[in-house]
């Protein structure tokens, strides 16, 4: 049998944890914990824990380089996926609490708030680097792989002017997302 390496190890132990925001909020939904507008509260949290991966997947690179440990970008695949698992679960929880599939409110609400348009497109590109985020793909598309998960940086953009935009006076959660996605990049950048 093929002996397990420490990052094989500790991702049996990461790959649950990345479960424990869902779980929780599973469970409030159970005890009627989200407060007073719970599709409102469960779509907000979800968005936000979306956010919070996509920090933490675009702090891999810049954190092997800080400790010199190559293999931590065999998290990074994994940490991009929940990305997307959490944020296909907050445009659920919008479409079917929220809007209980109205789609002729979702046409209205594309109109009236842009800002989801602005969500749409990152998740749209969430899903290409998803789909391509396989060994086969990268074998596939070659030198072209690098670019297009580039565009990682798009989406982190998007999202936090996709939070930007619906805020309506409190700044301070967006500017500190966009403030770690800028250092992060400027990280990145200085390599
Ligand atoms: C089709 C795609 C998307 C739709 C329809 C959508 C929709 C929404 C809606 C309806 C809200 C709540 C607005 C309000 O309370 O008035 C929201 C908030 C939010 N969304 Fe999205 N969103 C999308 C994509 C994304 C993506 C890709 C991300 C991040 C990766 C994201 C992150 C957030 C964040 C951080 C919030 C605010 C959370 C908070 O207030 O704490 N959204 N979104």
């Amino acid at each position: 049998m093929k002996k397990m390496d420490w990052i094989a190890k500790s991702k049996l132990v990461v790959f649950p944890a990345c479960l424990i925001p869902l779980g929780l909020l599973v469970q409030a939904v159970l005890t009627n914990n989200l407060g007073p507008d719970p599709a409102n509260a469960l779509t907000r949290e979800l968005g936000e824990w979306a956010l919070i991966f996509l920090c933490s997947g675009l702090a891999i690179s810049p954190l092997r380089k800080l400790t010199g440990v190559n293999k931590l970008i065999r998290f990074r695949r994994m940490v991009g996926l929940f990305t997307l698992f959490y944020a296909l679960l907050h445009i659920t929880s919008y479409l079917a609490f929220m809007l209980a599939w109205d789609w002729g409110t979702l046409a209205e609400d594309l109109y009236k708030r842009p800002y989801i348009i602005v969500g749409a497109l990152a998740v749209l590109i969430l899903i290409a680097l998803g789909v391509t985020s396989t060994k086969k793909m990268m074998r596939r598309l070659g030198k072209n792989w690098v670019k297009l998960h580039k565009l990682v940086y798009v989406v982190a953009g998007l999202a936090v002017l996709h939070f930007l935009w619906l805020v309506k006076s409190d700044y301070s959660e967006p500017f500190m997302y966009g403030s770690i996605i800028t250092i992060l990049l400027l990280a990145r950048i200085k390599r």
